[in-house]
């Protein structure tokens, strides 16, 4: 059954052991670091999904902290509804690709809507004390990591819903010195538009209504149904409404409903909705240092700001909090869930020998094929594979730094069966491609910056490690390796000596 909202899935983890509750008091104000050291700690250990209720240097504490719920494969597995990552990804993909499954959503009575359960007026914004704010690591700014973001295209007026951080300006360190007025501070936000070529669509949203003179509204809602947040992941194709593709994971449409100061909708189960608009010309405030998801931090961002027009929540609302860093961190496997299904789904449509596809937390694509060796269709198919996840459809494939084809015989999850077939099926020269102008993953700090400050493009590294039959063998050594069945049965056998 779908979840109604967050706290749905929370009792969920929480029947299964996989969520625990904190009283100890935890220190979340700008320079303590124990909750990036709780993060690190958590991702190392496959740790619980945690409700921290006593955290200190924290402005609203009588609201409760979400942290590390997708922590797992398993966990985000769950957001849809299964405990198998294998079968996630799968119903993603085929809901992504079959539009006859996806449900417009509902519009319910405000009387339905739980997150307008207490309503802040435009004249009574005041940022400060209605949002929480908590630092995790060095960051200049307090982030608000949980919301789903909806804005119109101000042309066709087509929803757009995507999961984009946000920065508080409240008692955010200014990276070059600067400042940020106390009125600013109260009432506006940042939001991470344009951030992965070719633009989130926020991003184009924007430049859309700065380009036709027209202000842009937002409204941000803060932790949903997972699904929800599933959806808002997922690069769905531009014009089309992650709502209705929410409404396919979940088996049944999402309750919406209309926001307070803007023409929008927001799922009416959320935590908190943050209303507002982006007038013209659209301002832009510089952030830093953010720390940002492949691990490093970034010592000035510039993005525009939009100001809060409302804000309603839930009574006892609960919050969400989570830092990108060095992987692995909390949402990293939510985030991938969508990566690999739309590379899956683009690639599947098109080689059906394509079996699955796995992204690590450091972004390293891994393609499993369910051929190899003599059953490829044609020599060099792993080559074929290889450019065909550079030239995907979707955002992210094109941006694939490293990619590793491997056989059916290989598990996609194991590094370490990965990198025995590397080991033992590729030879450097012949079996790899070096892509010299891919499109860069903007934020690896090893590809060079181009003049709009990130880069453009990068060197992609392509590894076919498929069995060369029959590039360049007639047979190949046979694996040596147990049965798994019989690895089970043995481990039967001997339960009471091993355990
Ligand atoms: C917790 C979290 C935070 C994210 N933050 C951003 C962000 O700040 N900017 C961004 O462009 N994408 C971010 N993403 C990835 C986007 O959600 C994803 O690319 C999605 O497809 C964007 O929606 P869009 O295709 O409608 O623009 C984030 C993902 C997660 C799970």
């Amino acid at each position: 059954m779908a979840y109604k909202d967050m706290r749905e899935f929370l009792a969920r983890l929480e029947s299964l052991g996989q969520l625990k509750r904190v009283a100890t008091p935890l220190k979340a104000g700008r320079g303590d670091n124990e909750l990036q050291a709780l993060m690190r700690h958590l991702a190392t250990t496959n740790g619980p999904g945690l409700i921290l209720e006593n955290l200190e240097d924290y402005n609203t504490p009588s609201i409760p902290v979400i942290f590390n719920p997708f922590g797992t494969r398993e966990r985000t597995a769950l957001t849809l509804e299964t405990h198998d990552p294998l079968e996630a990804k799968h119903k993603h993909t085929a809901i992504l690709t079959d539009r006859a499954r996806w449900h417009e959503p509902n519009i319910v009575d405000r009387s339905q809507a739980p997150c307008k359960d207490v309503v802040i007026q435009s004249k009574d914004i005041s940022l400060d004390k209605q949002l929480p704010h908590l630092w995790l690591g060095k960051e200049g700014s307090s982030y608000i990591t949980g919301g789903v973001v909806v804005t119109r295209d101000p042309e066709t007026g087509a929803r757009n819903v995507g999961w984009y951080r946000m920065t508080q300006l409240w008692e955010c360190l200014h990276p070059t010195g600067g400042s940020y007025s106390e009125e600013r501070q109260k009432k506006q936000l940042s939001v991470f538009a344009f951030w992965n070529p070719p633009m989130n669509h926020i991003g184009l949203h924007l430049a859309k209504a700065a380009a036709m003179g027209k202000p842009l509204e937002i409204a941000i809602a803060c932790q949903c149904d997972p699904a929800v947040h599933v959806a808002a992941g997922t690069a769905v194709p531009f014009g089309l409404d992650e709502f209705a593709f929410a409404g396919g994971l979940r088996g049944s449409p999402v309750d919406l409903v209309k926001c307070e100061s803007v023409d929008l909708e927001v799922p009416a189960t959320a935590e908190f909705v943050i209303e507002g608009v982006f007038n013209l010309p659209v301002q832009e405030e510089t952030i830093g240092w953010h720390s940002n998801s492949v691990g490093y931090y970034d010592k000035l961002q510039i993005f525009p700001v939009f100001d809060v027009t409302a804000i309603t929540h839930r009574k006892d609302p609960l919050w969400y909090a989570t830092i990108e860093m060095m992987p692995p961190f909390d949402h990293n496997y939510l985030a991938l869930l969508p990566v690999e299904g739309e590379l899956l789904s683009d690639l599947q449509r098109k080689i059906p020998e394509v079996n699955d596809v796995v992204v690590t937390p450091n972004m390293t694509y891994i393609v499993q094929l369910k051929v190899d060796g003599a059953t490829k269709p044609h020599p060099e198919f792993g080559k074929f594979v290889l450019h065909a996840v550079w030239g995907a459809a979707g955002r992210w494939g094109r941006t694939a730094k490293l990619v590793i084809v491997v056989g059916p015989d290989v598990d996609p999850y194991d590094l370490t069966a990965v990198e025995w077939a590397i080991g033992s099926r590729v030879q450097p020269w012949s079996d790899t491609i070096i892509n010299r102008s891919g499109q860069a993953m903007v934020l690896d700090p090893s590809a060079v910056k181009g003049p709009q400050g990130f880069p453009m493009t990068s060197e992609q590294m392509g590894i076919d490690a498929t069995i060369k039959i029959p590039e360049r063998f007639t047979d190949f050594a046979e694996v040596s390796q147990a049965d798994p069945a019989d690895v089970a049965k043995i481990a039967e056998k001997l339960r009471d000596v091993l355990g």
